[in-house]
């Protein structure tokens, strides 16, 4: 089965995570196809908006873990690190649908879409530090700009998760629904979206997001590098090892 579903229709392409078996982890795989369907949408005429959704019960659990230790990202041409280039800097616009848990990167990925519908079932996580590893996709800076440096801290540093009421409070959500309901509303959002002057909407993205943008590729450059190299270091190896053996990790000497 295709783990990326893509599907274009009336102006809108649509990106479904479709791994719901392993939560809809990323693997290397995944990241590359999202990429490639990014670089694709931002010059096709045909596409004016991009939804990414997941399954009602489940956004992302974040990278695969066993992929990612197979295939730790060695360079920033790394697939993780295209699709994350591709979405940062997607000129369209993009609109997330966002269910059940959404870990690391399917929290941090969100910070790069533009308008984000949540289902009340959502919980989000930032638990890099609870693996670790250090923040990726810019959230170093985006997370403690968007929620105030307290709130980031408490996101980052204790890595709990936190529900979509709490996410809307901060200002990552545009709204929350029954999860029935959040598929539904991103695409009749991205459908008035579609309408609009193309032009009118990348010359409006981009005046937003220009001031940040050379920071946020600086910065995300930055954590891949350190992101990579702690992936090989022993707190993330003991984190990885507990999770696939179903055990607490015991970080007590690291
Ligand atoms: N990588 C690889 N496999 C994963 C995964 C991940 N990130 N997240 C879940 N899975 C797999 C589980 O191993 C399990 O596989 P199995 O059925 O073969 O045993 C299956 O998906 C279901 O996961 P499970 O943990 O039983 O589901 P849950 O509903 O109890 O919990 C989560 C869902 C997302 C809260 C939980 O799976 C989780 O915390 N995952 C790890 C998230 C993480 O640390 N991601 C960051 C990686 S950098």
């Amino acid at each position: 089965m295709n783990d990326i579903l893509i599907h274009h229709e009336s102006g809108i392409t649509t990106l479904t995570l479709n791994r719901v078996e392993k939560k809809n982890s990323l693997t290397v795989a995944m990241y590359a196809a999202m990429a490639k369907a990014l670089e694709e949408a931002a010059v096709n005429p045909d596409c004016r908006v991009v939804v990414i959704q997941g399954h009602e019960t489940v956004f992302s659990a974040g990278n695969d873990i066993a992929d990612f230790l197979n295939n730790p990202p060695a360079t920033q041409d790394s697939p993780v690190f295209q699709f994350l280039r591709a979405l940062s800097s997607f000129p369209k616009p993009v609109v997330a649908a966002v269910c059940g848990p959404a870990v690391g990167i399917g929290t941090t990925m969100l910070f790069h879409c533009d308008l984000v519908y949540a289902g009340d079932n959502a919980a989000f996580s930032l638990s890099f530090v609870n693996l670790g590893l250090c923040p990726e996709a810019a959230s170093s800076l985006l997370v403690p700009q968007m929620f105030g440096y307290h709130r980031a801290a408490e996101a980052l540093l204790l890595g709990e998760p936190f529900m979509a009421e709490a996410a809307l409070e901060v200002g990552l959500l545009n709204r929350v629904v029954p999860p029935s309901e959040a598929h539904r509303l991103a695409q009749s959002v991205a459908a008035k979206l579609a309408a609009k002057p193309q032009s009118s909407l990348i010359a409006t993205k981009r005046l937003m997001k220009q001031g940040l943008a050379a920071q946020v590729q600086a910065v995300m450059a930055e954590e891949g590098e350190m992101f990579g190299r702690m992936l090989r270091e022993p707190a993330a190896r003991e984190a990885f090892g507990a999770f696939m053996q179903k055990r607490k990790p015991d970080f007590s000497k690291l």
